[in-house]
């Protein structure tokens, strides 16, 4: 039985979809059947995070509502071998989507894949709630300001109520920021109360690959480091965390 994660922050613009995405690569590049699956109904962008905007036809609405198997509906990466997306659809439609069949969702995902992960929603509003109400472990993932910093902490206090393992992902961090900002990653620890997953570093061009409609190539190693690191750390592999 596959994990399903859920990649949250409260405060939209964090990197939670650049996350699902480049860490959702690294673990399928790892060799692990790994589906991407987008809970930002109505601001999906999953799909052009990963490059696929012209590959996923059907939604996970189409799958609750048993309008389409999962197998067709879950779309293969055109490049990586292993990853697949189950993009949003672009609004709720009529049928209220209930927790109850959100959870069976993601049991059936979980029956195919070895991790499925949940690009949630920013805020703490019912969609946050469905991302989290079937996911196994969080991730919660911060920048260094301040107001990432406390809506991460209204998000902590809204996942205590699921018991589920939460760890913290600090993204776009740059040693100028942190010395201008007199800040460590062990103060974004001590305001999430989280223990730390990784670090990313601050790097312009994933924003240009997410423009450009392409996965973050070579050019941006850092980047692909770190989330690759993240991945092993998930897979139980011990890797040391700092930033190069
Ligand atoms: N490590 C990073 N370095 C630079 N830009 C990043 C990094 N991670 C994400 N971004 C950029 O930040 C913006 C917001 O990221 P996104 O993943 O869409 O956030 P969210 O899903 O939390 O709203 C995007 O333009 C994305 O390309
Ligand atoms: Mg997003």
């Amino acid at each position: 039985m596959g994990t399903a994660i859920v990649i949250t922050s409260g405060k939209g613009g964090t990197g939670k979809t650049a996350l699902t995405c480049g860490l959702g690569t690294s673990l399928a590049k790892l060799g692990n059947r790994v589906l991407c699956l987008d809970l930002d109904v109505g601001l999906r962008n999953l799909d052009l995070a990963l490059g696929m905007t012209d590959c996923a036809l059907m939604d996970f609405t189409d799958v609750l509502f048993d309008r389409c198997s999962l197998e067709r509906a879950a779309a293969p990466h055109p490049t990586v071998e292993n990853l697949f997306l189950l993009t949003a659809p672009v609004t709720w439609g009529s049928i209220p989507v209930s927790q109850a069949s959100l959870k069976r969702l993601t049991r059936e995902i979980r029956s195919q894949f070895d991790y499925c992960l949940i690009d949630c929603p920013a805020g703490i509003g019912p969609g946050f709630h469905l991302a989290v109400c079937a996911a196994d472990r969080a991730i919660v993932v911060v920048t260094t300001d301040t107001a990432s910093l406390r809506d991460a902490q209204q998000v902590v206090s809204q996942l205590h109520h699921y018991h589920i393992p939460m760890q913290l992902v600090v993204n776009r961090v740059s040693r100028w920021m942190l010395r201008k900002l007199q800040f460590s990653v062990d103060d974004a620890m001590d305001a999430a109360g989280l223990p730390l997953l990784g670090i990313i570093p601050e790097d312009r061009r994933i924003s240009l690959a997410a423009a450009r409609g392409e996965l973050p190539a070579l050019h941006t190693q850092g980047v692909i480091r770190a989330w690759h690191n993240i991945a092993d750390r998930i897979c139980g592999k011990r890797v040391t965390i700092g930033l190069r």
